[in-house]
Formats: C-alpha cells, structure tokens, sequence
C-alpha cells in the first residue's frame, strides 16, 4: 500500500515499520512495529508534512511519486527534527531543492546541526498561516511535546489536525484509521506511548489541550506521525490525554518484583492475593520475565505500584534498576508507593527502594516489610495483610 486519501487531495504517504521491535536505542519496545506518517496536500501549491525514518526514504520516494513528482512539491514543513520524521528530508531535498521549508526556530537548529542543511527556510510561530490555495495551514508551535522544536499543522478548510508524535501509537497496520483496528490494542498503545514518551510532560499536554480547545478549531481529523489516524475516537483519545495528564488514577495496583532463591516471590503472591481480597485490580510483573515498558503503560493509570526485592549486596537485584531510572525520569504524579522483600540477614533492599520511589515523586505508604529468610505461615498472613491495606488504600 503505497498512499491513502483521507480526504479529498491529502493523502498519506508514510510508511510501514513491520519489525522494529525497540525504539529510541533499548529504550522502548515496539512489539506491534510502527509507522511513520507523512502527508501530501495537492492544491495550487503541493505541501508535505512530514517524512520518514532514514532507511525508508526510497520506499517513501515511491510512495510519493504515484502522486507526485517531488521536483514540483511547492512546500516541505517539518513538525519535528527527529530522525523518524526528519530522516529523509535530505534525500528529498534532493530532488526537492526548489520546495521551501517550513519549521519552528528550534526545528531550524535541528535542521542544521543534524544534517548540515544550510538552504534557505523559513521559521514559524503560532498562528502563523500558509495559503496553498484552496487551503491554509496554519502552524501551532507545541515545544516539549515531546522536543523543544515540536509543532502542530493545522488544516482549516479540512478540519485536520497533524500533531506529529502527540497522539500516536507505534502500531503497524495494514489499516490507516482508528475504527479500522482493534480498539483495546489501539487504545493499549496510544497509553504506552503517553506513558513512556509524553508522561514527563503532562504540564505542558494540559497547557496545550487548553489553548488549543481555547482557539476553537473544528477538528474532524486527528493524523499523528505514528500509527493510525483518529476520525471516530477523536473525543476519546483527547479526554485520554486530558486524564492521562492530570495524572487522574484508578484503584489498581501494579506490582512488580524479582526474585532471588523463591522467598520474595512467595511474599508477592501473598501481598498480591491481600490486594485481590479488598476487591482491587492488580497487575503482577516478575521483572526478569516482564517488558518494562508495559510495566510502565500498566501503572499510567494505576494508583498504587509495590515493589519488591531481595537483598543482594545491600540493596535490591539490579532487574529493578531501569524501572526504578525510568520512574525517575517520567515524573508520573498521583502514585502511592510500597516495598516488599526478604533477605537473608542486613536486609537493605526495602530501604533501597523506598529512597528511589521517594526521589521518583511517590508518596511511600508504610515502611516497608522485609523479611528473613523465607517467609513462613505467620509471615505470609502479614503479607496478606499488608496487600489488604494496599487495596484500600488505593480505593
Ligand atoms: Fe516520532 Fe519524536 O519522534
């Protein structure tokens, strides 16, 4: 599938990432691939919004020349310098180099120190405006959604939003629009992204659904630069956003945990069925076995996450380590924190824990239970007891 209108004369031209499996370096699994949108507007002059990810700039060429040839595009703008958005720009401008760039200035920084561009662009700010013809694109400057250089395109005449990665989802898909694919997987990875990518910047997500709402642009299409492209969940994904942002929780429980010769373990079943007694939803990860970004996508809208893990030199088993750094860096708000884990005789991992979720903004509930050795009858009741008051507490 090479290009698909979504309404008369824009079309998509992106391309479809099948098998990348981590995005950003390690940093975040892709199980269900990507794709990297870009956009084709056809009027008296022809604009493109967007391109792809580096290695796919020959296959993006060709989907642009079933309906264009990229000497006679009038306008390049570019919503965000980064490589999966930006990758191919210097292969088009190539064939391209009478098209006129259009970028934010710290888009224009990027432009130049990532790929030596030295051509003519221009810069632009919110509300600035852009006739094509029939059409006017107006820009929305959107900076920490999710880089300083972000921006959003408007198109009024057709009601559509490109808000490049806001609102994406790295979902690969033969299908280009929301009510084309499986709503639980969308909404699934449109959270996973939110989690992962945008949560540190829930203020500026609040500030920008606020004045965006304030300027009262009809909008009947939402096409992000990643996945697929909202027409009929466009209520749902924006009150998603507002929720997600507001850090708004629900009473669940996230635990997660790893283990050394079986004891944590039999602690974290035990705190787990504690938690399920008081009637609360629990989501449990053995770290070793789970994917961390789906741990992270799971406690979006949890409020209470438990951490557990035995000692080992004085503190707890490294597979804790990238979730205790990610929470640091996500700054999600709203979130009660426990710890859990036996040791075998100076105990340190609770305390260990205790310091990284404090630091990660998490109002710590209890002390923290540690165990010797391996947790017998009477212990396992005070596991039990403690998911008991977990379960409350996030009620
Ligand atoms: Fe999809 Fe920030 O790049």
């Amino acid at each position: 599938m090479s290009f698909i209108e979504l309404t008369a004369d824009i079309f998509w031209v992106g391309v479809i990432d099948w098998d990348i499996r981590y995005f950003h370096g390690p940093a975040y699994s892709t199980h269900r691939g990507t794709t990297y949108n870009s956009y084709l507007i056809r009027d008296e002059k022809n604009c493109l919004v967007d391109t792809v990810y580096t290695p796919f700039a020959e296959e993006f060429l060709a989907n642009l020349r079933h309906l264009i040839r990229p000497e006679t595009l009038d306008y390049i703008v570019l919503n965000h310098m980064e490589r999966d958005h930006s990758g191919a720009f210097p292969r088009l401008m190539e064939l391209a180099p009478q098209a006129q760039v259009f970028c934010t200035e710290k888009g224009a920084e990027g432009l130049r120190k990532q790929y030596g561009w030295t051509g003519p662009l221009t810069v632009v700010k919110t509300g600035t405006e852009l006739k094509l013809g029939r059409r006017t694109l107006t820009f929305i400057e959107a900076p920490m959604l999710h880089w300083p250089d972000s921006m959003f395109t408007y198109v009024k005449e057709d009601g559509l939003l490109l808000p490049n990665d806001a609102f994406g989802q790295h979902l690969a898909s033969s299908n280009r629009f929301d009510d084309e694919v499986d709503s639980t997987i969308l909404m699934e990875e449109a959270a996973k992204y939110y989690a992962n990518i945008l949560a540190p910047f829930s203020g500026q997500v609040l500030r920008k659904l606020e004045e965006v709402g304030k300027m009262a642009l009809p909008i009947k299409m939402i096409a992000p630069s990643h996945g697929v492209i909202w027409r009929k969940g466009i209520g749902e994904i924006v009150e998603a956003y507002r929720r997600w942002a507001r850090g708004e929780t629900k009473p669940a429980v996230v635990l997660a945990y790893d283990t050394m010769w079986g004891a944590t373990e039999k602690m974290a079943r035990a705190i787990a069925e504690g938690i399920m007694s008081a009637g609360v939803k629990v989501s449990v990860f053995k770290l070793s076995a789970s994917d961390r970004n789906d741990i992270i996508r799971e406690l979006l809208e949890a409020r209470g996450l438990v951490l557990g893990s035995p000692t080992i030199n004085n503190r707890y088993l490294p597979t804790l380590a990238p979730l205790l750094d990610d929470l640091k860096g996500l700054r999600f708000k709203n979130k009660l924190g426990w710890s859990f884990g036996a040791y075998g005789w100076g105990g340190g991992s609770v305390r260990e824990i205790n310091k990284e979720l404090k630091e990660a903004g998490f109002e710590l509930m209890e002390e923290g239970l540690g165990l010797k050795w391996m947790p017998d009858g009477d212990e396992l009741h005070q596991c039990l007891e403690l998911g008991k008051r977990i379960g409350q507490a996030v009620k």
